[in-house]
């Protein structure tokens, strides 16, 4: 199995000298651009939104539940770590290693895309530890739209995945040199793709949000959960630029709708009828996620922090982590008098600054 923190490769059997593919070398500069991201501290649209304190509507820390339901399972946790890699040495020693916590903690987990794997079949181990170290947990395969039905059904099982996100990225894609130029059959193949998937299908964005007629449009093609994944975090703009010899594109910092804003639009005047909501993109802490909650998200996903904290503490430092922030969510719920995940979405807000600004712009009163 994966050490801690071990930067060697030998002894987790992901052989390095395997990585000189650019699908290979591609997913160790998302990795080393994502992490370097997390060094610097970063505002964003969840500092907007405040809860109204009240001191006496506390409920009994030992009567909060931090369970919740997503794609017709039950989670012990309201969040998750979300899609990031595969598909290198080091990839698949960072996939072992998080599969690792998440097995030790119950937590739900993504892999990265499995494009590379299923273009060369000699990347799915970098892939399939996620299922090896954490054999009973719920696991989420990870596909784009451009993939045969056939390939989608190939990846889920390649993981016996309880899940399958598809991503959809097209601001990466247009920014990346190498990336795909032809979205307009998007919405066609993700239909088909969940016409084909054998379990629930997640459609996600990588950092740039949902918009409410993005979400209407996904659920007239059939599907029942997204993950808005907003800005506010991790920013793919800004990775494919800095991937670029001449970062052409080096203004696309500010593109795409924050995590807060793609949540408060998914819900106001009504929730998008039959869709469930995931949030993802700029969570920094346990107030996150119980934000995130608030604004009717079932579950919470987290790639950069937790990245960060693997990189930084290792395989027991993230579990330690992930402890921490169930001890302080429940903590935070438990002030807020929520006993339920569903509970907190009867907060009382504040959205004060640039959210509430395009929040109101956008027709949320
Ligand atoms: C990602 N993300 C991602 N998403 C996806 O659906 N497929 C993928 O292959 C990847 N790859 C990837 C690599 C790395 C290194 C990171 C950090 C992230 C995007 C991720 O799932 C999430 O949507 C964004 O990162 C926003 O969340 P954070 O990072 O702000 O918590």
């Amino acid at each position: 199995s994966a050490s801690a923190s071990g930067q060697t490769g030998v002894s987790d059997g992901f052989d390095p000298s395997a990585d000189a593919n650019p699908d290979s070398r591609r997913k160790n500069d998302h990795i080393r651009l994502a992490l370097a991201q997390q060094q610097v501290p970063k505002r964003n649209a969840f500092d907007d939104l405040r809860f109204v304190h009240h001191s006496l509507r506390a409920v009994d820390q030992s009567q909060v539940s931090l369970a919740t339901r997503v794609c017709g399972s039950d989670w012990p946790l309201p969040f998750y770590i979300n899609a990031m890699t595969g598909g290198s040495a080091e990839a698949g020693r960072i996939n072992a290693q998080l599969a690792q916590a998440a097995a030790a903690t119950g937590l739900a987990m993504a892999t990265g895309s499995q494009h590379a794997a299923l273009r060369r079949p000699e990347l799915e181990p970098t892939f399939t530890t996620v299922r090896k170290q954490n054999p009973s947990g719920f696991v989420f395969a990870n596909v784009g739209p451009t993939v045969s039905p056939g390939q989608a059904v190939r990846a889920v099982e390649m993981l016996a995945a309880s899940a399958l996100q598809v991503h959809i990225n097209p601001v990466q894609e247009a920014v990346m040199t190498e990336g795909d130029r032809d979205f307009g059959s998007w919405p066609a193949r993700i239909q088909a793709i969940v016409a084909a998937s054998p379990v629930p299908v997640v459609v996600k964005e990588v950092g740039f949000g949902l918009s409410r007629p993005t979400i209407e449009r996904l659920a007239s093609l059939g599907v029942r959960t997204v993950d808005v994944s907003g800005r506010g975090g991790t920013d793919f703009a800004v990775i494919e630029n800095e991937r670029r010899a001449d970062r052409a594109y080096w203004y696309m910092d500010s593109w795409g709708l924050s995590t807060v804003l793609s949540l408060l639009t998914a819900g106001w005047p009504e929730p998008v009828a039959g869709v469930e909501l995931l949030a993802s993109g700029g969570v920094r802490s346990p107030l996150d996620v119980v934000k995130a909650l608030a604004l009717g998200a079932r579950a919470v996903g987290v790639s950069g922090h937790f990245l960060a904290t693997l990189n930084e503490r290792g395989t027991n430092g993230l579990i330690d982590e992930i402890r921490e922030w169930s001890v302080q969510v429940r903590a935070l719920m438990s002030l807020l008098g929520a006993r339920t995940v569903a509970d907190l979405t009867a907060s009382d807000l504040l959205l004060t600054g640039p959210t509430a600004e395009e929040a109101r712009l956008l027709g949320v009163p």
